[in-house]
């Protein structure tokens, strides 16, 4: 025990010092840190040191991730639109950032069906002025884009997708992740072309991932958050579409996904300014009531009830990503699976509604802990 003690500290300090290296003292420019990826984001990168500015919407609850942690106390943030294109310049280039991070979005599907234009404005022409921004940077720079597995042309296929796979989406939320890859494509042709890079020193790479999971996810219509919701209030969980089977992972993943790949890219950005998935392995998705059920069993008890939708909304069927490409270039691998994944969302949420005072404790102990067995970042 004192010997395996000793290894899991070694281990723990060589991933920090690895994750300090690159970011310590670094200035990143976060976008989307009053959401539910962008605080986790936000909370790691603190606690390796770097100097965040955050640039988003105001959050849309006083229980939101961003505001449990202490978000204000953890970054300078900046509240305003990505369509803003004058305000969000001025706030990247008085910062002089090392490195960004562009999260911001409209993300919902759903939503997108009831405000399209602005999901395409948000998502596409949000991440066109950003890049502007960056283009006025004269510094060097590594730029990591946060876009989704829902970029690629779903072709019901069972095989996993690849990063050189067509892209194009059915629904106005897919697509207009789709096109924001034409956008950064287009300006790393343009403008930030590698056989310049001496001119212009900007690393531009692309993270596509998957549905997550994680504590402090509110969004509606997210089985997680609406599983949590139910059981924190005592009332009987509703489930659409029990069988349909999807590829949750835990939001710490992409999370060190992106990191690493920001910090490849800053080391070798002619190498690494490209598109990468990060997904869990293509034989860990679970059925919606399976993951159901180990939440009630997590949970230590809850009921569920299965409903037709009658919804008239297209839904995308199964679509898994090859994650072989972030393996061999970055080391990158899920380090737990959807039932871990479950297991540890679910301790988050319980956490929150048994004491929601201690919640900072608990967020930072999960990031401890799974920094600690982490090898994505050796
Ligand atoms: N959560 C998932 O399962 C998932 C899966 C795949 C990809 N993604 C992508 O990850 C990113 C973060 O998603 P999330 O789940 O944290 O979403 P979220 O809704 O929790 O957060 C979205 C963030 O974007 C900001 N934002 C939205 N519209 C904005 C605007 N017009 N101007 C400025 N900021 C704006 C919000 O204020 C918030 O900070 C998105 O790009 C999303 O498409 C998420």
């Amino acid at each position: 025990m004192g010997n395996q003690s000793c290894a899991l500290e070694n281990l723990v300090t060589m991933n920090k010092t690895l994750l300090h290296q690159t970011y310590n003292g670094k200035k990143v420019f976060l976008t989307g840190h009053t959401g539910f990826k962008g605080a986790w984001l936000l909370k790691v990168l603190k606690l390796i040191g770097a100097e965040v500015k955050g640039y988003s919407l105001e959050p849309e609850n006083k229980f939101d991730l961003y505001h449990l942690i202490g978000g204000d106390h953890l970054c300078e943030s900046v509240i305003d639109d990505v369509r803003n294109r004058k305000r969000l310049k001025e706030e990247v280039l008085s910062f002089q950032p090392d490195f960004i991070f562009h999260l911001a979005a409209q993300p919902l599907v759903r939503l997108s069906y009831e405000i399209p234009s602005e999901t395409f404005e948000v998502n596409a022409i949000g991440t066109a002025n950003l890049l502007d921004a960056a283009k006025d940077l004269e510094k060097p720079c590594s730029i990591v884009l946060i876009t989704t597995d829902k970029v690629y042309h779903n072709n019901e296929w069972h095989h996993p997708y690849r990063e050189g796979d067509r892209l194009g989406g059915y629904d106005p939320y897919s697509a207009s992740k789709a096109c924001a890859e034409l956008v950064i494509d287009s300006y790393r042709n343009s403008f930030f072309n590698l056989n310049k890079y001496n001119q212009h020193k900007k690393g531009i790479a692309v993270g596509r991932a998957g549905n997550v999971i994680g504590g402090g996810d509110w969004a509606k219509d997210r089985l997680l958050p609406d599983i949590a919701r139910a059981l924190g209030n005592e009332k009987t969980i509703i489930i659409r579409n029990p069988s349909s089977v999807r590829p949750w992972q835990h939001v710490l993943e992409p999370i060190m996904g992106y990191l690493l790949l920001g910090s490849k890219l800053a080391e070798n950005p002619l190498v690494y300014s490209q598109a990468y998935n990060f997904g869990p392995y293509t034989n860990d998705a679970l059925p919606v009531e399976q993951m159901v059920k180990i939440a009630i069993q997590s949970w230590g008890g809850g009921e569920y009830e299965s409903l037709a939708t009658g919804s008239e909304l297209h839904e995308a069927g199964l679509l898994k990503l090859d994650i072989s490409k972030a393996y061999a270039e970055l080391k990158w691998t899920p380090k737990m699976n959807a039932y871990q994944a479950v297991q540890l969302t679910m301790d988050w949420y319980k956490q929150y509604f048994e004491d929601a005072a201690a919640i900072i404790e608990k967020t930072d102990a999960q990031i401890h802990s799974f920094i600690s067995v982490t090898e994505a970042i050796i």
